[in-house]
């Protein structure tokens, strides 16, 4: 058995939104160092840039595109732009997502607050994923990856747009696996902590040791915890793998 190819992406191409930083990055980078072609997107195109440039040094195979996930026009460009480049789609890690942060209390944030977060946080998979499919149908190869988070099964106060959106993901991802089979899996990540630039924004020294303490692991997560996952569900090793969610959280959890 060679048991190689089932990690070796080459020849496949693949889709990253918010791929200029933290788990986005981590992702395209993994991506490409197994052989695939990345596309980088992301709403912050010289973020993008800087990704695909640092994967093209490398002797990857990179293009950063601008894409703004709530913009239905940026999506359609995305898809038909890789296209042009590429002549074909396998791979999609529908990452950007937002909010939370303890920051949703119905007492402070109006209904169009709520709105967005869902806007940004599933609509935009949702509709992503409808417009790749057709073209990972043609190429007979085709994983979605949807980031969650824990916090779709965590409950707390003030997270009640981010959390339920993140849950919508989890169920969506579990009946798109039956809309798209059998040529398309699709599966979701729920992270814990990971130390990105979103989290950086509410830890705390006091909340970090809080969070180890129910973290078995005994550190929070690196952006490379994550974009194993993500590995692991793009490559053929995970062939028989869709409708399902993997928690990757250190074992345990950790609430603000
Ligand atoms: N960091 C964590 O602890 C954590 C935990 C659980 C889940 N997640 C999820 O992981 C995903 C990535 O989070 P992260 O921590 O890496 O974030 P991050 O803030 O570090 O990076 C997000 C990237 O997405 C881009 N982006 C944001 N909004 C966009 C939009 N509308 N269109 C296109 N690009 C956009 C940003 O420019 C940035 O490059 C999110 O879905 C988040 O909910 C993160």
């Amino acid at each position: 058995m060679n048991t190689s190819s089932l990690f070796n992406l080459l020849g496949k191409t693949a889709i990253v939104t918010g791929g200029g930083n933290g788990i986005g990055r981590a992702s395209s980078i993994m991506l490409a160092s197994f052989g695939a072609n990345v596309v980088v997107s992301d709403f912050n195109l010289d973020a993008a840039k800087q990704v695909a440039e640092e994967i093209n040094d490398e002797g990857g195979n990179a293009i950063a595109l601008k894409c703004d996930v709530t913009i239905d026009k940026d999506l359609v460009d995305l898809v038909d732009n890789t296209i042009k480049t590429f002549k074909q789609i396998h791979i999609l890690v529908n990452n950007v997502g937002g909010g939370g942060g303890g920051k949703e209390s119905p007492f402070k944030i109006d209904v169009e607050q709520f709105r967005s977060v869902f806007e940004r946080n599933i609509i935009s998979m949702w509709r992503l994923s409808q417009l790749v499919a057709p073209h990972m149908k043609k190429a007979n190869y085709g994983s979605i990856i949807n980031m969650s988070s824990m916090a779709s099964i965590d409950k707390s106060a003030a997270m009640s747009a981010y959390g339920s959106s993140k849950a919508a993901i989890n169920h969506m991802t579990r009946n798109l696996a039956f809309d798209y089979g059998p040529e398309i899996r699709v599966n979701a990540i729920g992270p814990g902590a990971i130390k990105t630039d979103a989290l950086a924004k509410v830890l705390t020294d006091d909340i970090e040791k809080k969070m180890l303490k129910t973290t078995p692991l005994g550190r929070l997560g690196e952006p490379d915890d994550i974009a194993g996952a993500v590995l692991y569900f793009a490559a053929p090793i995970s062939k028989w793998v869709s409708g399902q969610v993997i928690f990757v959280n250190g074992g345990g959890n950790q609430t603000l």
